[in-house]
């Protein structure tokens, strides 16, 4: 199902820039992705399609989705901006209806916002008015648990993101960082079978942005939890993922599915590796082709108005 089949050029060794090809596997790679193809379908999607009808006409935000994601596997999905990312996980999600299609989870269809899909945004979606115990504490009180059991269960997973100490903090008080930290707990208090994430590091800082990837490593190492995390970083991908789905705008379709050839367990230093270098250009490749590179830099140029030139005009010709 959309799955790539690689043309004889890229399965060639070397692929023309020094490095292996992307679609090259080490056998303890090979094997892990053998032992995951095993395991249980949890998230089916089938030709999955979404047109947005507004003042303007008719937009195809996505059209003829499919994949399949494997039990406790890690999906990244990229691609340009307005590829329809966002809203294919909203309908993953159950907050926005599909045009065609099927979202099956667990085998069941997709009808609505439910318990086990956990959401994370990158905008803080915390509430303010509340401490970070009491928002953790939000949703098994909804499910019905008493207080003293929604208080056990917030302590718990807020332990599990380091924010043990934060618990009577309000988010005003705590770094985009930490936030986003009690989010992720937020989302995982209920169990869900699927985490979905959309952009969760986005507004953070490079630094803060590691240690985030890290932890969330961390975390999924520990948990029988399958994740869904949307990113325009391709390294954060690569870093992240078992595979990566690539999307293309207009209409938003699947432009290939790759199987991160990285070995588990993840570490900072392997960026500099192979067979992460190779990944690197083949999503480059997919994502910023040179031509439509080309093409953008000459449109914008053109575009800037003489009233906005002006301004550089200082006098001297120092750029
Ligand atoms: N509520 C809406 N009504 C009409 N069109 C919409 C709506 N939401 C999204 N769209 C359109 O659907 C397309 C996909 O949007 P979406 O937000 O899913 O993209 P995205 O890949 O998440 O982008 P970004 O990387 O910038 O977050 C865009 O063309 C967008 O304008
Ligand atoms: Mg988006």
């Amino acid at each position: 199902m959309n799955e790539h089949t690689p043309t004889p050029t890229e399965a060639l060794p070397g692929a023309g820039n020094g490095l292996p090809s992307y679609l090259e596997q080490s056998p303890a790679v090979r094997e892990r992705f053998a032992q995951l193809q095993q395991r249980k379908v949890i998230l089916e999607v089938r030709d999955l399609q979404k047109r947005y009808k507004s003042l303007q006409g008719e937009t195809e935000a996505l059209r003829n989705i499919n994949f399949q994601v494997h039990r406790r596997e890690f999906v990244c999905v990229i691609g340009p901006s307005g590829c329809g990312k966002s809203t294919l996980i909203r309908i993953l999600a159950g907050l926005e209806k599909h045009t065609a299609g099927d979202v099956l989870l667990d085998g069941q269809p997709v009808t609505g916002p439910g318990r086990d899909r956990g959401m994370v945004f990158q905008g803080y979606s915390l509430f303010p008015w509340l401490t970070v115990k009491r928002n953790v504490m939000f949703g098994p009180l909804m499910n019905g648990h008493s207080r003293d059991s929604a208080e056990r269960e917030a302590r718990l997973w807020l332990d599990m993101v380091n924010l043990g100490k934060f618990a009577d903090a309000y988010p005003h008080q705590l770094s985009g960082g930490m936030r986003q930290r009690v989010a992720i707990a937020r989302a995982l208090v209920n169990e869900p079978r699927i985490l979905l994430m959309d952009e969760p590091f986005g507004a953070l800082d490079a630094q803060t942005r590691a240690k985030m990837q890290r932890h969330l490593l961390k975390i999924w190492r520990n948990l029988d939890i399958t994740v869904l995390f949307i990113t325009h970083d391709l390294d954060e991908a690569i870093y992240l993922a078992d595979r990566i789905l690539v999307l293309k705008a207009n209409p938003g379709e699947v432009q290939e599915v790759i199987e991160v050839p990285v070995p588990r367990p993840r570490s900072p230093e392997q960026f500099s590796t192979p067979e992460f270098r190779a990944t690197k250009a083949r999503l480059e490749a997919l994502i910023h082709p040179p031509e439509a590179q080309g093409e953008e830099e000459a449109e914008g140029e053109d575009a800037l108005p003489e009233k906005i030139i002006r301004f550089t005009n200082v006098g001297d010709n120092v750029e």
